[in-house]
């Protein structure tokens, strides 16, 4: 029981730069957001409004916000961790908001200075004001499976999270595997209590690839009724926060992947194709995703 459509998200502006060593101008990266929009793909999450102390990656959010060109129907989306990250993402142009924190207690603090506790009131009026503004708003829940600090995290711990986060009034709760730890048997067991919980169509799921599971744990949430997923373009990024993390999914392998179960994305297969290896040229090194390689060797 495959589903028909499955929507991407492309996180690779955001998820995929932040932990890049090398700096991509402003008009690189606008010029690189500007081809991923044209893919076809539903929403891009183009920046985050953090503290550029701690992602410096990402210090131009606003005025990448300013520039990128907007295409009807494409959904640009950013991560603000607060309501001062808000008010500059409202002013520098939004559809949605991403807001985030984690299931394990040491990955939050780690990641935002904060214990699980003193996290959700500072993100709950984030959440209701974007609401207020017309804005969609996601919840990321990171560390759902393994943390890098306190091992395997319970699903209950994670259905408490998004119980939290949905109450608050967020749209949908995208699920990370911040690491890139699982397997298919975890995704079963957090998605048989997730989905008992929650509808299939509020969450979306977030794999990182760091052992090469993430194709096998897609399959195995669509196998649950999962239509959504977060990816970034040739594979790139990590979390800073969580060491020797690799990066997202490539969206290329998705893609490939999908098209050849016969599941509609929407997506050009060579926009796509074009937008990676800009990238990965002005990186200047060969992004880990699998399908990118084969074709740019073709
Ligand atoms: P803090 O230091 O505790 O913040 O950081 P604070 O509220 O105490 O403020 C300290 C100073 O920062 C103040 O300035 C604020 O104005 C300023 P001062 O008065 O000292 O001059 N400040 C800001 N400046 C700009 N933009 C802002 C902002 N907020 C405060 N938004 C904070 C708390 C959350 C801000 C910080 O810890 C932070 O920025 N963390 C971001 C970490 C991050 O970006 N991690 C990666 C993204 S999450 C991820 O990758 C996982 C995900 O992909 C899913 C998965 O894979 O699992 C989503
Ligand atoms: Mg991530």
């Amino acid at each position: 029981r495959m589903p028909e459509f499955v929507q991407i998200k492309e996180v690779g502006p955001r998820d995929g730069l932040q932990n890049e060593q090398q700096r991509i101008s402003t008009a690189d990266k606008v010029h690189w957001i500007n081809t991923l929009s044209e893919s076809g793909v539903k929403e891009v999450e183009y920046s985050s409004f953090v503290h550029p102390k701690w992602v410096p990656a990402l210090s131009d959010a606003h005025e990448v916000g300013k520039r990128i060109m907007r295409i009807p129907g494409v959904r640009y989306s950013a991560l603000v961790p607060n309501m001062k990250g808000l008010e500059l993402a409202l002013e520098a142009g939004i559809d949605g908001a991403s807001v985030f924190m984690s299931a394990s207690e040491t990955h939050n603090r780690k990641n935002i200075n904060k214990s699980i506790e003193e996290t959700y009131p500072v993100l709950q009026p984030v959440v209701t004001e974007a609401k207020q503004a017309g804005k969609h708003v996601t919840g990321y829940v990171s560390t759902v499976f393994d943390c890098p600090y306190e091992g395997k995290i319970s699903p209950d711990q994670v259905l408490r999270v998004c119980e939290q986060l949905l109450e608050f009034g967020v749209d949908d709760i995208s699920l990370g595997d911040t690491i890139g730890t699982a397997v298919p048997s975890q995704v079963d067991q957090l998605l048989v209590k997730v989905l008992d919980r929650f509808p299939s169509d509020k969450m979306i799921m977030h794999f990182h690839d760091t052992r090469g599971m993430a194709i096998a744990n897609i399959m195995r949430s669509m196998e649950h009724g999962i239509t959504r997923f977060d990816s970034a373009v040739g594979g790139l990024g990590g979390c800073p926060y969580a060491s020797g993390a690799a990066g997202n999914v490539a969206t290329n392998d998705v893609l490939y992947l999908l098209n050849g179960l016969g599941i509609k994305t929407g997506m050009n297969e060579q926009k796509l194709q074009e937008a990676a290896l800009y990238i990965q040229n002005k990186l200047g090194k060969t992004l880990p995703s699998k399908s990118l390689a084969y074709v740019a060797s073709q």
